[in-house]
């Protein structure tokens, strides 16, 4: 039962992949959850929870999105966590406008229409999740994606410094790439690729979207209520890892994979 004075977190993109695991982590503490996405209601299924509430809205649309946000607010008398998971998902070649419009005016926007509306408890918190495309390059992901990434770093600095007058912590999660459900049956039949990414990942293994969202509770949790402004990396410790040494990894998988082993 939605009761107006439950402590509220609201994710923007959190109907697939990460968000949805981020809005299930949030209901099993007793949260309302407000989650914003671009598909239609009855297709978000695994969010089966009467403290779950779903809004349909188009980040892109500036307009529409803050129309639809004094609807996320109400009958809740305030927002405690304000999480961003969203990514762009449209064509590639609309890809460097639909990236900045989703990805970077959307959060800014919504954090701009919702700044006054946090509880000023001292418990509120904002979390934006990144990517390790925000400072390293990679080639399964267009240069916009790469900007906005590292324009959300800085993003999180700006309103970490601005909002700490309201006592609103603002922070970032940099995951390497991780599996969610959608991702698993990919990963599984990768022939080569989940073993490479363990063998060259400190940790052994590739991440899972459940330890990015644990990351995200924490940010938000009172175990975290000095910490602002950081961008916290959660990828095993593969962007540690020089050049020579991935070179090195990859020849002997190679000379194993040929060898049969
Ligand atoms: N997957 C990875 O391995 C990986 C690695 C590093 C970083 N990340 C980052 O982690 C975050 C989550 O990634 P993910 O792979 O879990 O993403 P995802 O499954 O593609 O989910 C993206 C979310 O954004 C929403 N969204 C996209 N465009 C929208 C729009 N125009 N209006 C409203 N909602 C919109 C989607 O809503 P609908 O589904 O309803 O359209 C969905 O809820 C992203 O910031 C991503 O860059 C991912």
């Amino acid at each position: 039962m939605i009761e107006k004075d439950n402590r509220h977190t609201v994710i923007i993109g959190g109907s697939s992949g990460l968000g949805r695991v981020v809005a299930n982590s949030f209901l099993r503490q007793g949260h309302v959850v407000s989650v914003v996405g671009s598909r239609s209601g009855d297709e978000v299924v695994s969010l089966e929870s009467p403290a779950h509430r779903y809004f349909q809205v188009d980040l892109s649309d500036e307009k529409l999105l803050t129309t639809n946000l004094s609807k996320v607010l109400s009958p809740m008398s305030s927002v405690n966590n304000l999480i961003f998971t969203q990514r762009y998902r449209g064509p590639l070649a609309a890809s460097w406008s639909g990236e900045f419009e989703t990805s970077v005016s959307a959060t800014r926007s919504v954090i701009d229409f919702l700044t006054e509306k946090f509880s000023g408890d001292g418990s509120d918190a904002i979390v934006m999740v990144g990517s390790v495309y925000g400072s390293l390059v990679g080639d399964t992901q267009p240069l916009s994606y790469h900007v906005c990434k590292a324009a959300l770093e800085q993003l999180v600095r700006f309103y970490a410094v601005n909002l700490g007058k309201l006592r609103i912590r603002v922070n970032g999660v940099i995951p390497g790439t991780f599996v969610k459900e959608e991702s698993t049956e990919f990963y599984r039949n990768a022939h080569g690729l989940t073993e490479l990414q363990a063998r060259i990942t400190p940790l052994g293994r590739m991440c899972r979207a459940e330890e990015v969202a644990e990351v995200i509770s924490f940010l938000c949790s009172n175990a975290a209520s000095f910490v602002t402004g950081q961008n916290l990396v959660v990828d095993g410790g593969a962007s540690l890892v020089s050049q020579e040494t991935i070179a090195r990894s990859l020849l002997s998988f190679q000379t194993s994979r040929g060898n049969g082993q």
